[in-house]
């Protein structure tokens, strides 16, 4: 039979706005697992929350007694209040204002010994305090549900984790990118965004401190590509350190940096026969920007200052790169710190096709605006940069190769570089090496990053034509290319990439992929027939569709309902993609369609 007491005490000296619940299961005299749960608001929250979980255990039909207190959080090194041994409490400890220790104490079950494991102590503030007391909440929560024992009603939540002390830490001291850090500790919230800690990974998988495991469906921000711990890359990086970790390339040059530059430029074909490094994708952005405006200067044409970009455009968000991005929740905020001298051209977006047209011929109509900006005002521009066949950031959005022909013509006619950013579609992504292949075409400027290191070390290059590399050759400094950052040309990031072009020409990649990609059309399937799908696509390793949904969490939802069956998927707005490293099989392939099913229904119910 099942005993339960309602709310026992209630700590009435409270004069902060900080409660706690304490539960304390108990099975006859034994004190079995107690645990603190919660930092509310104020005492009125912490009732509140008290009474719903006094009615979820009743509900539950826990076959323990439970005792639920509620009592104040800010308390210095306060133990009191839990009977028995084996008490387990989080500490707020604040000493002075701004500064605040947070404490772990346990007492053993066994001897009733305690141990007290201080496991941060700083000048943390006290809303960094509440964080890591929400996540030490997290991991109490999981407590007592495992406890109640799995029933089909109401299956137990994972055992308590390794993963909570590694979240804790992170949420007190890591800034993590694109995110809005308030959403990792709000859980419970349609907003919620789970921090993954991740203790390593292996193939296509991540797997967590707790071994649960994630399919990385989308290559770790579409940077693998070979698997994460790859031993030909592994191996080529451990011989690399016994040489050279790291050398200035300015003045210096290396084997790793000499062999890529010229691997790279023969896959051009040898159109692009000069290579300039940076480390992230944006910074090459920054460089293809600049190369191509002191291009246009040292070439008598200084007039030519103005950059043409795509709607839906993403090239990073450094300042520089943000002039050409045109995703206002990346660049409105800056906008005033960017380049004015943009234009922001119609996107080729082949879902723009209507009724009875081709996506060739909603190409040809977006390159018919980019023909009458020329017209108008080619003497003025510099460059044209697209994403060739992908914009990924715009939410996949897929493009035929017919833009990027009548782009390259319409930049020849009025002078203009072709600036192709396959930072994300390059390296095989869209089924060739270089996206742009599919066009015929060659670029003036291409901008390679994430893959291009297998997903290992930060590595971006510019790849330009001979032609702009000459127009910089002078004795005057001042005409020289002045970009530097100091880690351009790391060689080790240079061995990583060799290993990767490597695997490229030793495995034939491409071909192998040219199965999978059927296999993930074969996948995506099943998907497109579901009543809210809409534009399935792909293009080579890359799938994805829109949802047809109006509900502004819909990105969340799926987010976490796909963790919970394993995968790692992180839709863009309402459109859900596959980005999966080369190395999934058809297993791993089918487990991507399921999991992405199940987050499908559990996200649109
Ligand atoms: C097309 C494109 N360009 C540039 C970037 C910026 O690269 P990074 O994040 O390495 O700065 C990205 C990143 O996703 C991208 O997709």
């Amino acid at each position: 039979m099942s005993q339960h007491r309602n709310i026992t005490r209630v700590d009435d000296d409270l004069k902060g706005t900080h409660a706690w619940i304490v539960t304390v299961q108990r099975q006859g005299n034994k004190v079995i697992r107690p645990f603190s749960d919660g930092t509310y608001g104020g005492k009125k929250e912490a009732l509140a929350a008290a009474i719903a979980h006094r009615d979820s255990l009743l509900a539950s039909h826990s076959p323990f007694e439970h005792q639920i207190w509620v009592r104040s959080r800010l308390r210095r090194n306060n133990t009191s209040g839990v009977p028995g041994v084996g008490r387990y409490e989080v500490f707020i400890n604040r000493k002075a204002k701004h500064r605040t220790a947070i404490w772990l104490a346990m007492w053993d079950d066994e001897q009733g010994r305690r141990r007290t494991r201080k496991f941060s102590v700083s000048l943390y503030g006290e809303r960094q305090a509440k964080e890591l007391a929400i996540a030490e909440r997290e991991r109490q929560l999981h407590r007592v549900c495992a406890l109640k024992g799995a029933d089909s009603a109401n299956p137990a939540p994972p055992a308590p984790s390794a993963n909570a002390d590694w979240l804790a830490r992170s949420q007190v001291t890591v800034w993590h990118p694109c995110t809005q850090m308030r959403h990792h500790a709000q859980t419970g919230s349609p907003e919620h965004l789970p921090l993954l800690p991740i203790a390593r990974g292996q193939g296509a998988w991540l797997v967590d401190f707790d071994d649960r495991r994630y399919l990385d469906g989308i290559s770790s921000w579409w940077t693998n590509l070979f698997g994460h711990a790859n031993p030909r890359i592994n191996a080529a990086l451990r011989a690399q350190l016994k040489s050279l970790e790291h050398v200035m390339l300015a003045g210096c040059t290396h084997q790793p940096v000499i062999e890529l530059s010229e691997r790279l430029a023969a896959l051009t074909g040898g159109a692009l026969g000069h290579a300039f490094y940076a480390s992230d994708g944006a910074s090459a952005i920054e460089i293809a920007l600049k190369m191509s405006f002191h291009y246009w200067r040292n070439a008598g044409h200084p007039e030519k200052a103005e950059f043409l970009c795509l709607a839906g455009a993403y090239h990073g968000e450094t300042v520089g790169a943000l002039a050409v991005t045109d995703v206002a929740i990346f660049r409105d905020a800056y906008a005033p710190l960017t380049y004015a001298a943009t234009h922001v051209l119609p996107s080729p977006d082949a879902r723009l096709a209507e009724a009875g047209e081709t996506p060739a011929d909603a190409a040809r109509r977006a390159a018919g605006a980019l023909e009458q900006h020329l017209q108008e005002h080619g003497e003025r521009t510099a460059a044209l940069i697209v994403e060739p066949l992908v914009q990924g950031a715009a939410g996949m959005v897929m493009h035929d190769p017919e833009y990027l022909r009548l782009a390259r013509a319409l930049c020849d006619r009025h002078e203009v570089h072709l600036i192709c950013d396959e930072i994300a579609v390059g390296c095989g992504r869209t089924g060739t090496f270089f996206a742009h292949e599919q066009a015929g075409i060659r670029p003036d400027l291409l901008c390679l990053s994430k893959g291009i290191s297998g997903g290992y070390l930060p590595l971006s290059v510019v790849l330009c034509r001979d032609a702009i590399f000459d127009a910089f050759l002078d004795d005057s400094t001042a005409r020289a290319f002045l970009h530097s950052h100091s880690y351009t040309g790391n060689p080790l990031a240079c061995r990583a990439a060799l290993a990767t072009l490597d695997i490229f020409a030793d495995d034939d990649v491409l071909t192998a992929n040219r199965l999978r990609a059927q296999q993930i059309a074969a996948a995506l399937q099943p998907l497109a027939a579901h009543p809210q799908v809409r534009h399935p696509r792909q293009r080579g390793m890359i799938a994805a569709f829109d949802v047809a949904t109006d509900d502004p969490h819909f990105s969340r939802r799926f987010y976490r309902a796909a963790l919970d069956n394993e995968a790692l998927l992180r839709p863009i707005g309402n459109t859900v993609y596959w980005m999966p490293p080369y190395v999934v099989d058809a297993g791993e392939i089918a487990h991507l369609g399921a999991a992405t099913a199940r987050a499908l229904e559990i996200a649109l119910a």
